[in-house]
């Protein structure tokens, strides 16, 4: 990808045999969740690959990683001009009008619609080749909560500047979706990372839980399509946190270095506590996220594998999506309207 300005690409035709091989259901509710779902690619391999990286004469990738010989990069292949979010088999991240049915994660669509304003910027991460570095918290500044930690030009100051730029540990360079999907494993359902979410310190170091083979698709109006995340309620340390817990909130972490080691430490807070159980009395026992469910709100679990209300805790995930959305910080809901039940109210179920 050499332009910030690229657009999504007509439906992915080039996969129309693709078959899913997520047959496994995930029995959520009555019957939880006992195995980690993976899915991999299935199909002709020219779906996917080119040989000569030229077929008919027509234009085909020259630029962006382009090691494995793919026909497309990472978010072109994520990306449709549908409102569809699940295009031939593909999960889509980036629609390009706004999408039925976002995925679990949101969608770059409103940090990309306006052009990439600074008033756009607030919906989401800033990323290549979808966007420009972010006008409002600049590279230079780098991830909110960094704790002073930008190591130069690097994803933790901006996943939205060219990916060559960035050095890695141990060689090479990632930037971009590979920021946070930093080894993708389309073909290898063995490997036992959570949506290919990896950290780069130490090998153990990635994100782990159950997950929904449609991507969360439906999961507004069915409760069982959901993503059960790992959680935990422990103390870790920057650089030693996903390799201990292999949580998501330890992988925002990080990034957002400040936003766990300095909350959820003790009462009084001084930021909203994360990777804290949700306490089964006073307000918050009303809420059983496991019964009773909401998309507005989900929980990590202690052990995902055997979800229990006891055991359910606070994340990032609870109050953000990880791409984008509608609202300011890609907060899963309408901060400034909120009913009652939905939002901050779900947990804090007598405030209202
Ligand atoms: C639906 C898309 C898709 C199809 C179909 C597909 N691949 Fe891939 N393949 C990928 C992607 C994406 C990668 C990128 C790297 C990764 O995820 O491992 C990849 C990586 C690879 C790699 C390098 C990494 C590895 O896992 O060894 C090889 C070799 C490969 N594919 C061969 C094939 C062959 C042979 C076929 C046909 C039997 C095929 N692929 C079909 C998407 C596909
Ligand atoms: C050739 C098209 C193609 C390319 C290129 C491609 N993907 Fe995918 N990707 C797919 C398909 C098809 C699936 C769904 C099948 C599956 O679950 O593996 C998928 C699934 C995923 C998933 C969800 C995995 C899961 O556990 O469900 C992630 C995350 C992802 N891709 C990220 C990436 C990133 C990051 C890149 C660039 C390094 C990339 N993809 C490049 C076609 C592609
Ligand atoms: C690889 C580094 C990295 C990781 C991992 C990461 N972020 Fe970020 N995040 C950034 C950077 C850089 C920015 C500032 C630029 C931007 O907004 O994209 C940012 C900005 C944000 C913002 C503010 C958005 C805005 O523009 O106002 C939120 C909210 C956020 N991140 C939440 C999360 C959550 C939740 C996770 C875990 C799912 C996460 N981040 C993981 C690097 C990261
Ligand atoms: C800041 C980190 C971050 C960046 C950057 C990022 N992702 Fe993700 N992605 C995540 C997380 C975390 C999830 C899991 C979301 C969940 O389950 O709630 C995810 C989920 C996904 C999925 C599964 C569908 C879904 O919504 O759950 C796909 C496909 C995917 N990402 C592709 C991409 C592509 C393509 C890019 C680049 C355009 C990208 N991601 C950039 C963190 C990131
Ligand atoms: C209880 C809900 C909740 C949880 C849990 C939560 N956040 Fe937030 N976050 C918010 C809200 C609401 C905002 C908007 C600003 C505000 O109200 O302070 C925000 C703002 C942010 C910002 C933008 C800050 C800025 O300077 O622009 C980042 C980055 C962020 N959160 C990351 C995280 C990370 C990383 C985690 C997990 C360690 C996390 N959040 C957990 C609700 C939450
Ligand atoms: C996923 C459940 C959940 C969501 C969603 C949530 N909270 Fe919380 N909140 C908690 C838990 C758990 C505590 C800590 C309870 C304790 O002290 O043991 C807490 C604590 C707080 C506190 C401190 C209370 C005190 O006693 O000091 C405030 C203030 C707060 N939340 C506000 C919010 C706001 C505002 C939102 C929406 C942006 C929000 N919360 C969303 C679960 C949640």
């Amino acid at each position: 990808m050499k332009t910030t300005t690229h657009f999504p690409v007509q439906g992915n035709k080039y996969l129309t045999t693709k078959i899913l091989t997520t047959l496994v259901l995930i029995l959520v509710g009555a019957t939880l969740p006992c195995t980690i779902v993976q899915a991999s690619v299935k199909g002709a391999c020219s779906d996917c690959h080119t040989m000569h990286n030229s077929q008919d004469g027509s234009a085909v990738v020259t630029s962006g990683t382009g090691t494995t010989l793919l026909i497309d990069n990472c978010v072109g292949c994520h990306s449709s001009a549908t409102n569809q979010t699940i295009v031939n088999g593909i999960p889509i991240v980036w629609n390009a009008v706004p999408p039925n049915n976002p995925l679990a994660g949101g969608n770059f669509y409103w940090i990309a619609q306006g052009g990439g304003s600074a008033a756009d910027d607030v919906f989401g991460h800033n990323v290549w080749g979808i966007s420009a570095p972010d006008h409002n918290i600049l590279p230079s500044a780098g991830a909110p909560g960094n704790g002073g930690f930008t190591c130069g030009t690097s994803c933790h100051a901006s996943l939205a500047t060219d990916p060559a730029l960035n050095p890695d540990v141990g060689g090479g360079s990632r930037g971009g979706c590979q920021g946070c999907h930093y080894e993708v494993a389309h073909h290898d359902d063995s490997k036992p990372w959570f949506r290919f979410l990896k950290g780069h310190i130490t090998t153990g170091a990635y994100v782990e839980g159950i997950e929904a083979p449609t991507w969360e698709q439906n999961a507004i109006t069915d409760s069982t399509d959901r993503n059960v995340y790992r959680g935990t309620d422990t103390t870790y340390t920057w650089g030693a946190g996903l390799n201990a817990t292999k949580t998501a909130s330890a992988f925002c972490q990080g990034c957002h270095i400040d936003f766990h080691q300095k909350m959820g430490v003790s009462n009084p807070w001084i930021r909203h506590p994360n990777d804290i159980l949700l306490p089964e009395s006073s307000e918050y026992g009303a809420y059983d996220p496991i019964t009773d469910y909401s998309n507005e709100a989900p929980v990590a679990y202690l052990d995902p594998a055997v979800p229990a209300r006891a055991e359910a805790v606070v994340t990032c995930l609870s109050c953000h999506r990880a791409h984008g959305s509608d609202q300011p910080d890609m907060l899963r809901w309408d901060y400034t309207n909120m009913a009652a039940g939905t939002g901050c109210y779900t947990c804090h179920t007598t405030k209202y």
